[in-house]
């Protein structure tokens, strides 16, 4: 049997400058198959990649002929206090790990080709962006978010792109963003990989000490309690306070966990108000963590 780690791997083709993402983009959307253009998917990221990445770039290799993953950790979405300095950092093996998934392109521009001297637009996001989730934490997350991603998107031209249901509001604003500015680009959600504990995979969970960590997969186990208590027909108010006193009684900082409308993220009373996604963040000493679970 053939040994995975025994592949060859060859470097993706890493840019870090504007005029040269443009020149080799135009010439990727002249290819063509013996039909048909070819096609690129996006997959944004801000690095430190691990199998939840992983998962978005094999969704976006078996959709598209060419596969582009931005690298950017995009300080406009991060608040003063929050880690933007410590995030971590792992580019050379982020680059080894798309290698072994024959990612075509790597966009990983600086902070000064992003924003450069006299940058003075940003796009502020309604709707999703203030349905008193992530926004109500988090001020100015969203409109860091919003600008980059129009950004990529512009920069990199892509048929699709493609996003994680880890970040669930997160996907909702960039769909609608899409929609809104009439960018041509179909965005794609992708499921959320966890580890066998049932904790979602994340950058930031190398923040969790030992002890932590052992507490962090509480949270799903909140969720999957929460989703079939509300398919059995608890009143969703009730099961809601149930798992929010857990998560406090198990020493999180619970910033919020509410079931909301899983298309418009209202707020919604009971089963019969549509399909139900439960959501939560909470903070575990020093880490915040974000989770979500359909109900
Ligand atoms: P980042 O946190 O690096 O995540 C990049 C993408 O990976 C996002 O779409 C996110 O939802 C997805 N992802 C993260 N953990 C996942 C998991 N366990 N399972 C499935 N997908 C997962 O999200 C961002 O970066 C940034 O906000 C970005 C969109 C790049 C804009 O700066």
């Amino acid at each position: 049997m053939a040994k995975r780690s025994n592949r060859a791997h060859r470097l993706p083709h890493i840019i870090s400058k504007l005029p040269e993402l443009k020149r080799v983009i135009a010439e990727l959307r002249a290819e063509k198959t013996k039909k048909q253009k070819k096609t690129i998917a996006l997959v944004p990221t801000m690095g430190a990649l691990h199998e939840g990445h992983l998962s978005l770039i094999r969704l976006a290799r078996r959709r598209a002929d060419t596969v582009v993953v931005s690298i950017f950790v995009n300080p406009a979405q991060f608040a003063p206090h929050e880690d933007f300095g410590s995030y971590p950092r792992t580019f050379e093996a982020d680059l080894a790990a798309l290698g072994a998934e024959r990612v075509d392109l790597v966009w990983a521009p600086s902070v000064e080709t992003m924003y450069p001297a006299g940058f003075a637009t940003k796009i502020v996001p309604e709707g999703p962006a203030q349905a008193g989730l992530e926004d109500a934490f988090r001020a100015h997350f969203f409109t860091g978010v919003a600008t980059v991603v129009a950004k990529l998107l512009i920069q990199c031209e892509p048929d699709i792109a493609i996003f994680g249901e880890k970040d669930y509001q997160q996907l909702k604003v960039i769909t609608r963003l899409a929609c809104d500015l009439d960018l041509k680009t179909r965005i794609v959600g992708a499921p959320i990989v966890r580890e066998p504990s049932g904790l979602a995979l994340s950058s930031r969970n190398v923040y969790l000490t030992l002890h932590e960590r052992a507490a962090a997969p509480l949270l799903h186990g909140v969720l999957t309690d929460c989703a079939k208590r509300i398919a059995s027909g608890e009143p969703v108010a009730a099961v809601l306070e149930r798992g929010r006193s857990t998560i406090s009684l198990a020493g999180f900082a619970l910033d919020y966990l509410e079931a909301r409308h899983a298309d418009t993220l209202a707020p919604v009373a009971s089963a019969a108000d549509g399909p139900i996604r439960l959501l939560v963040a909470a903070r575990i000493g020093k880490t915040r963590l974000i989770d979500n679970l359909a109900a």
